[in-house]
C-alpha cells in the first residue's frame, strides 16, 4: 500500500498557471489545504509565515520563486533580465536568515543564470525553470539517501524521539529525519516514536504527529518539558533531528529546543543523530557563532494558539526560533554521501567529494 504521506508535494510549480502550489502548514492538522501564490510577496510571506517550512523546503520554494519572479520580467535582453532576477533573489533571500537552503538554493539559480549568458530570454528562462525542478527533483533523491543511511544506525523496535518537523512535508519527499522511519516502516522495523510538541510553534505537534500518525506509524505525542522523563524511563534508544545550517566544525543549528534535547541524550548517553543534505552543511560558517538565529514576533509565545493571550499583556518576550547544538552533543551527522562523525572539521568537506 502507498504511504499516504510521503506522497503528498508540499511545494510544487504550475508552470502553466505561473502559480507556486504550497501546502499549508500553518492550517495542519486541522485542514490540509493548498495556496496558490502567483504574486512574489506572496511567495515572501509564505516562507516568512511558515505556511512553507523546512529547510529543504525552503529552498525548493525559494528556486521555484526566483524561476517565476524572472518569468514574469519583460526584460528583453539577457543583462536586463539578469537585473529583474536579482532583484528577486535579493528580495526572497530577505525571508528567513538560518536555514542556509533558502541561499543556496538562490545561488544555484543565480550560477545556472550565469552559465546560460548569451542566451536569449527565453532559452534563459527556460533553463531555470529547469533548474528549479532540478532541485525538488533531486531532494527526493537525497532524503532518501540520509533515510538509508540513517537506517543503518538503528534496530528494529527502538524507540526514537523527534523535535520540530523534519518530514515529508519539510522536504520533496521523505524528510531528513523521519526518512529512516519511514524507510524503516517499509521493512517492518516498528519504530516507536515519540514526537517533541515543539514549542512555541507546535511542528511536532501539528505536522510531525500528524505526518506520522497519517502514515501508520506509532507515534506518541509529548511535551518538550517530557523529552527527559521518556529518556530516564528507557523509552529513547537514539534521537534523530533535522536541521537548519551546519557549521563546518559540526555545530549544528535547529529549532529551538533541539541542543537542550542532545544535552539530555548526552546526559542519559542516547545517541543524537543530526540529519542534513549537503546543501545545509555551510563550510563557510566556521562555528554556531557565525549562524544568524531568527528572532520572531512576540504574539507566537504569548497569544498565537490560545482562544486568550496566556501572558500578562505587553510582557517582555524572547522568541528566537533556532538554537545551536554543540558539536560535542552530535553522535553523527547523516548526509546524503554517508555518515559524518568526529572531528567534523575533517569529515564534512569529505562528504563532498564522495
Ligand atoms: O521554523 P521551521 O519550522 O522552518 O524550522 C524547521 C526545522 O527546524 C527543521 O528541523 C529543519 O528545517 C529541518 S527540515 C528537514
Amino acid at each position: 500500500m502507498q504511504n499516504p504521506v510521503t506522497v503528498i508535494q508540499s511545494v510544487r510549480l504550475d508552470d502553466e498557471n505561473d502559480t507556486l502550489v504550497v501546502l499549508n502548514q500553518t492550517v495542519l492538522p486541522n485542514e490540509t489545504n493548498f495556496l496558490e501564490l502567483r504574486e512574489l510577496e506572496d511567495i515572501w510571506d509564505a516562507i516568512y509565515q511558515l505556511k512553507v517550512r523546512g529547510a529543504p523546503a525552503i529552498g525548493i520554494a525559494a528556486a521555484y520563486g526566483a524561476y517565476l519572479g524572472a518569468k514574469k520580467s519583460i526584460a528583453e535582453t539577457y543583462e536586463a533580465l539578469f537585473e529583474d532576477f536579482k532583484k528577486v533573489k535579493d528580495y526572497l533571500a530577505t525571508s528567513r536568515p538560518t536555514a542556509v537552503n533558502l541561499f543556496w538554493a538562490l545561488n544555484r539559480m543565480e550560477n545556472r543564470f550565469k552559465q546560460e549568458a548569451g542566451k536569449s530570454v527565453a532559452e534563459v528562462k527556460a533553463a531555470l525553470k529547469e533548474e528549479s525542478e532540478a532541485i525538488r527533483a533531486e531532494d527526493e533523491k537525497i532524503c532518501e539517501a540520509i533515510g538509508e543511511h540513517a537506517l543503518s544506525l538503528l534496530e528494529p523496535g527502538w524507540g526514537l524521539l523527534t523535535h520540530c518537523n523534519a518530514g515529508t512535508i519539510a522536504t520533496a519527499k521523505y524528510g531528513t529525519a523521519l526518512a529512516p522511519i519511514y524507510l524503516g516502516q517499509e521493512k517492518g522495523y516498528n519504530f516507536k516514536v515519540y514526537a517533541d510538541e515543539t514549542r512555541p510553534l507546535l511542528q511536532g505537534a501539528r505536522l510531525t504527529a500528524w505526518e506520522l500518525q497519517q502514515a501508520g506509524v506509532d507515534v506518541t505525542l509529548i511535551c518538550d518539558n517530557m523529552a527527559s522523563i521518556v529518556m530516564k524511563e528507557g523509552k529513547i534508544q537514539a534521537v534523530l533531528v533535522g536541521c537548519d545550517r551546519v557549521a563546518a566544525n559540526g555545530d549544528s543549528a535547529n529549532k529551538i529546543g533541539t541542543s537542550g534535547v542532545a544535552i539530555l541524550a548526552k546526559h542519559y548517553n542516547i545517541p543524537f543523530y543530526v540529519c542534513a543534505p549537503l546543501s545545509t552543511i555551510d563550510l563557510e560558517c566556521k562555528t554556531g557563532d557565525d549562524i544568524q538565529i531568527e528572532l520572531r514576533p512576540s504574539e507566537e509565545i504569548t497569544s498565537k494558539w490560545y482562544e486568550k493571550p496566556m501572558a500578562p499583556e505587553a510582557v517582555q518576550t524572547y522568541n528566537p526560533a533556532f538554537d545551536v547544538t554543540d558539536h560535542s552533543l552530535i553522535t553523527g551527522i547523516v548526509t546524503e554521501n554517508g555518515i559524518a562523525y568526529a572531528p567534523y572539521t575533517e569529515s564534512l568537506p569529505k562528504m563532498f567529494k564522495s
